[in-house]
């Protein structure tokens, strides 16, 4: 018999999980300045699109994967298409996890650097420049940034070891309500700004004229990475969904509370940004070097930047611990070894591939591979190419492979939910994702 496995305790806590795991770096730091870099209401729009038609239906496929077989990201593809390559898709996961956890540990340390900065006052550099100064100046210093990436692996590493319900769970309930009132206080604060109007417009009139196929294929890869699909995170989650969760109903309310704190977002830098008279395509340095200088500028300053990187470092933290989990359980299980002992290799390799990106703005910024510091290198093959493909495959897996009848009693709990649109879920993932999802690929890959 095989063991029962662990569940999350509550439907709340785990769509607060599954949230945690979705709203993250990627819709604070990451879509305000690709937003902001591809022309505000156009991406918008894009953007929106691809969440709601693709990345809602890889995470159905992925919450289809995890709840069937209730393994790990590998062992789940060993249970549903024993001796076959379907596997890989599971290794792919396992290995983009760890080097997402990787860079993603570096940003997040950076948050905790700024928190620190707010509470002792610093957040008063003159101007832009100087900001930008002291963001490089930080983040190529040999030992600060590895620090801050040290306490926040330590963080992490402590929630794993408490496991999926006293840990993850656990969290991600505190968290993420708390998450939402900061985000609304900074909502209210920003459009109270004068001018704030010119922001929102640039946020929310979309200018049709500026859709570009640049514009679509990074808005897709934007909606991947921010819904948290292609690299088995959402598989690894659904294992430990109870029977009779209904799981589209589920992914919807993910996809739809990702999104809506990805628009919270833009309404609280757009206006800021606008009401100081700031390019919004900045691109990375947006969220740390922009906002700083706008929150110096209103009264209680130090506050409102103490708020804003105190929810940068929440949204990281629920994340981050979710790709953790993804290697962490895949080990423990596929090599049966402690859940702690697992999770100490996982902290400890994260913790050096993460000092290596950190080294790689400072003293290893001479060592690029294709022209480009390992940092970036990291992010460009995860995101770019790991995460886009793994998702490609695992909407073939489940579209082709996989028997619909099957399909169908998981995903209605053997017909006791209902799920009026299975039929267009499998196109979408059959015929429209697929093919979507490969003119992307190769477009990035620059092939045509
Ligand atoms: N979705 C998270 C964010 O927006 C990042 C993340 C967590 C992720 N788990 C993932 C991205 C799995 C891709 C795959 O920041």
């Amino acid at each position: 018999m095989k063991k029962q496995r662990t569940t999350f305790n509550s439907k709340f806590g785990l769509v607060m999980a599954s949230v945690g795991s979705a709203v993250g770096l990627g819709n604070i730091w990451r879509f305000p300045y690709e937003a902001g870099e591809h022309g505000g209401g156009a991406f918008l729009i894009v953007y929106v699109f691809c969440v709601l038609i693709l990345g809602l239906s890889v995470m159905l496929a992925e919450f289809f994967i995890g709840r069937a077989s209730q393994e790990n990201s590998v062992g789940a593809f060993k249970v549903l298409a024993p001796h076959t390559m379907w596997k890989i898709i599971g290794y792919n996961g396992v290995i983009a996890a760890f080097l997402i956890f990787g860079f993603y540990s570096v940003v997040s340390g950076w948050t905790l650097e700024y928190i620190y900065q707010s509470i002792a006052g610093n957040i008063n550099a003159s101007s832009v420049e100087k900001f930008t100064a002291d963001f490089d100046k930080f983040t190529s210093d040999a030992f600060r940034p590895v620090l801050w990436i040290l306490v926040f692996t330590l963080i992490t590493h402590a929630v794993v070891l408490l496991g999926v319900k006293k840990g993850i769970e656990r969290t991600s309930k505190l968290m993420m309500p708390l998450l939402f009132v900061i985000l609304t206080v900074l909502c209210i604060r920003s459009l109270m700004l004068p001018n704030s109007i010119e922001g929102l417009k640039f946020f929310f009139k979309p200018d049709f004229s500026k859709i570009t196929s640049d514009v679509v294929l990074s808005a897709l890869g934007q909606a991947f990475f921010s819904v948290s699909v292609g690299m088995c995170c959402m598989i690894t989650y659904a294992s430990y969904f109870n029977k009779s969760i209904n799981m589209p109903r589920t992914a919807v309310s993910v996809v739809t509370l990702d999104t809506v704190v990805a628009i919270m977002a833009g309404v609280v830098i757009f206006p800021a940004v606008t009401s100081f008279n700031i390019s919004p395509s900045q691109g990375p340095s947006l969220v740390f070097v922009t906002l700083p200088n706008i929150f110096q500028q209103m009264p209680l300053g130090g506050l409102w930047s103490l708020i804003f990187f105190v929810l940068l470092a929440i949204a990281a933290l629920t994340s981050i611990i979710s790709m953790h989990e993804v290697v962490t359980a895949y080990l423990h299980e596929q090599y049966r070894m402690s859940r702690s002992k697992a999770a100490t290799i996982v902290s400890l390799s994260g913790f050096a591939v993460g000092v290596i990106c950190s080294l790689s703005f400072g003293i290893l910024s001479h060592f690029r591979i294709f022209g480009i510091i390992i940092f970036d290198l990291l992010d460009f093959i995860t995101a770019n190419l790991m995460l886009t493909l793994g998702g490609m495959f695992i909407c073939i897996f489940v579209g082709w492979f996989v028997d619909k009848k099957v399909l169908k009693a998981e995903l209605t709990n053997n017909g006791t939910v209902k799920f009026r649109l299975f039929s267009v879920f499998v196109f979408v993932i059959k015929y429209i994702a697929p093919v979507i999802i490969a003119l992307v690929c190769i477009k990035k890959l620059g092939l045509f």
